[in-house]
């Protein structure tokens, strides 16, 4: 492995050995791209304070999400395709949040299927669910899920219809690669890319490609989302997806306060606050902005996970301080898979702790339960009473 120091080197590797379909589609947003700049922007505009002369020579990364403690606030998000990104993808990035002590989710649109990820991990993993037209395949799905050990479900709710990624229209992608010569040149000048991807037991999309009659060529996500994602879902299939599924429930998609009041109402275990990484509605605001604003908003009965932009570990302590649990981390660590399997998604899980654990003893933060809105510069001058107090008490130990 090349000396990787961050998230951007992983990401400068994974665009020179995955080929381009599959690099943009996992990289891209929607339509202009507003809303994934504006994760990325908000973030960054929030400054953190610089505290000194805390003892902070122990640091404790682990906290509870829904009742299980895991060993930093990091959790893999569901991201589609990961068996295109390196052959078996799922599994490799399975294994490696397993390694670490945090939860992986398995996406519906994953190219390993939910039982092939159960037979090659040993953890449990979280499982995300579509609800597409036909009920009965949702259900199926979550029987799947349960037959797995699959514990939490994480319902992702914003695609009701697909928000165009324009770079995925142009480059044709599917699922394998459709037969163009760009395509086929592409993937001659990536032979290790290929030969993972062909030695690798699902090279479709294994959760759905021959488990729905006629449904066995699926290789066009766009086409499958069209023609089956169900637009007409609503509040009401979450309460029949509540009521079949027996284990944790987390709503995925919420970035507006009414929806997070209303999710926290219906008794959901967990809500991802998330604009679907500035991939689905463009001109959406970004997550972290909503973030405090749907805290604030809801009680404690339901934990808020964030989701939108995470790059380094500055941005888990920013999300943190606003109230989040933990953050969802997505192309993070599809960068890690595209340059280098398992050990890449390893990487970027040890960058992203590292770089927490500096922020937080530069902000003079122990643990990570212990981060809160007192780590944001918030701009306001010092209080008085509080300043003259500090000077009088330095005045004292100097006499
Ligand atoms: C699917 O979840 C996508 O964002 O492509």
């Amino acid at each position: 492995m090349k000396t990787v120091t961050s998230i951007a080197d992983l990401r400068d590797i994974a665009r020179r050995r995955v080929p381009r379909a599959f690099f943009d589609y996992a990289d891209s947003g929607s339509y202009s791209e507003q809303t994934l700049r504006a994760n990325r922007a908000d973030l960054e505009a929030i400054k953190l304070r610089q505290r000194v002369l805390v003892d902070v020579s122990e640091r404790d990364l682990t906290t509870t999400v829904l009742g299980r403690k895991i060993a930093a606030p990091l959790i893999l998000a569901p991201i589609g395709l990961l068996g295109m990104q390196h052959g078996d993808g799922e599994i490799h990035a399975a294994n490696a949040a397993n390694a670490a002590g945090i939860p992986f989710t398995l996406s519906t649109m994953s190219v390993c299927s939910i039982e092939h990820v159960a037979e090659a991990t040993r953890k449990p993993f979280w499982f995300q669910l579509y609800v597409i037209r036909d009920k009965g395949f949702s259900k199926a799905l979550m029987d799947r899920a349960v037959a797995a050990k699959v514990d939490t479900l994480v319902l992702t709710v914003d695609l009701q219809v697909l928000g165009q990624r324009h770079k995925d229209v142009k480059n044709g992608m599917t699922v394998p690669p459709e037969f163009r010569i760009r395509n086929v040149i592409d993937i001659a000048r990536r032979p290790a890319w290929a030969w993972n991807v062909l030695k690798a037991k699902s090279k479709t999309f294994g959760n759905i490609s021959g488990f729905v009659p006629g449904m066995e060529n699926v290789n066009s996500l766009a086409k499958w989302t069209a023609d089956q994602f169900d637009p007409s879902l609503n509040w009401r299939d979450v309460e029949w997806i509540k009521d079949y599924w027996p284990g944790k429930l987390v709503i995925k998609g919420i970035n507006d306060v009414e929806d997070a009041q209303t999710a926290a109402g219906m008794g959901a275990d967990a809500i991802v606050v998330s604009n679907h990484g500035g991939r689905q509605l463009d001109g959406a605001g970004s997550s972290i902005s909503m973030l405090p604003r749907v805290v604030d908003a809801i009680g404690d009965g339901t934990e808020v996970l964030f989701d939108g932009g995470i790059r380094t570990g500055a941005d888990i302590a920013r999300a943190l301080a606003l109230g989040a649990r933990a953050c969802l981390i997505g192309r993070s660590y599809v960068y890690g898979l595209g340059a280098y399997g398992q050990a890449g998604v390893a990487k970027a899980i040890d960058i992203l702790e590292k770089e927490l654990s500096v922020t937080m003893a530069l902000t003079g933060i122990g643990k990570v339960s212990d981060i809160d809105r007192r780590i944001i510069d918030d701009g306001q001058p010092a209080k008085k009473p509080a300043a003259k107090r500090a000077r009088k008490s330095a005045a004292k130990t100097s006499t």
